[in-house]
């Protein structure tokens, strides 16, 4: 049955591939973004061309704003008749977080909390909620489970993410509102982020831009491919399942100079990377049990870390590479 998504972050990289998806599905969508410079506005309005581009059935519609402005927001949600909210916008970056906080805290925080409102309010039957690997901490527990503690976050961002997971639980709690909180990890691709380590390693290779790998590259993630992340995205968008927290990650770690290692190999290019100390906001390693995501939502990510690689560094080719020699 087609349902009408707002879809808030709607122009990032997780943001414009989950509008993709659902409007592969049939959905309609409407897109909020502030389109702030945290990396050039230019490549998200480039993902929202590509949106558009493919949105065969005039099912997309674009309305940038700030989930910050509740009054706005709320007119939004108010006229929409929606059936679900999905909120990715974010301040995304954990190391940046140490230097300006109340940011984090204002658009993760209090963002989530406008659209909690007015999904109550007006009686959106679905709420998900971008969260993150980050909420688990530093923890030897591995692989990383829902029901783990999570009451240690190393950096302002973890910590917006994981009060916004249990404001969510208050508004189900209160107003039975339905809220699924995903904590996807380390997630990579086409349309990524340029401040993440697929995007720098590139840069650092054919811009000789500066790169830092952290701790000899001695970190593990668990590396996730974005389109195989939307999946789970959009089922849950599908599916109201009272209040949950989910794990959206691969199942698997690789170690960072690995990782680094087979961006090398497959572009055939060596980086040059600067070794820089493990910093506090960093956990060591991240490592997601799925299992409850593929028992909820039936996810089953496809992507090895390899192909997944391959497939980011075909678009930098096209979307980067080549546009910076025009
Ligand atoms: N990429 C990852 O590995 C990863 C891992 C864990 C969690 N997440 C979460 O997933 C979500 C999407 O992340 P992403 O990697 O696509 O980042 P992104 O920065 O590409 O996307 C976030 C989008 O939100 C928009 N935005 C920021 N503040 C806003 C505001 N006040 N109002 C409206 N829009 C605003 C930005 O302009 C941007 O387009 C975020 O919530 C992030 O915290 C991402």
């Amino acid at each position: 049955m087609q349902k009408k998504v707002l879809v808030t972050g709607a122009a990032g990289f997780i943001g414009s591939h989950t509008c993709d998806e659902l409007l592969s599905r049939g959905h309609q969508v409407v897109g909020l973004d502030n389109l702030n410079d945290y990396y050039p506005p230019e490549r998200k309005e480039a993902n929202i061309e590509e949106i558009r581009g493919s949105d065969k059935d005039g099912n997309f519609h674009f309305i940038e704003g700030d989930i910050r402005n509740a009054a706005d927001l709320d007119a939004i949600i108010e006229g929409g008749e929606f059936d679900a909210i999905v909120n990715l916008a974010a301040m995304a970056g954990v190391r940046v977080s140490i230097d300006n906080p109340q940011l984090y805290i204002d658009v993760n925080l209090s963002g989530t909390l406008n659209l909690l409102q007015s999904a109550h309010k007006h009686g959106v039957e679905n709420f998900v909620l971008a969260s993150t690997s980050s909420a688990y901490g530093d923890t030897d527990t591995i692989p990383f489970v829902e029901t783990d503690p999570c009451d240690r976050p190393l950096a302002p961002y973890a910590t917006s993410k994981r009060a916004a997971e249990m404001l969510a639980y208050t508004y189900h709690h209160l107003f039975g509102v339905n809220a699924t909180c995903l904590r996807f990890f380390t997630v990579y691709g086409p349309r990524g982020r340029p401040d993440m380590m697929a995007y720098k390693v590139l840069d650092n290779i054919f811009f000789n831009t500066p790169c830092n790998i952290f701790n000899n590259g001695e970190m593990w993630r668990d590396w996730t491919y974005v389109a195989d992340i939307v999946q789970g995205v959009a089922n849950a968008a599908e599916r109201p399942l009272g209040y949950e927290i989910i794990n959206l990650g691969r199942g698997e770690m690789v170690k960072l100079a690995d990782f680094v290692a087979l961006i090398e190999e497959i572009t055939g290019r060596k980086s040059n990377l600067e070794s820089a100390p493990k910093i506090d906001a960093d956990v060591e390693r991240t490592f997601a049990d799925i299992s409850k995501a593929r028992k909820l939502l039936d996810y089953s990510p496809q992507t090895s870390v390899k192909e997944g690689i391959e497939n980011f560094w075909a678009w930098y080719k096209t979307s980067v590479l080549e546009k910076s020699e025009v």
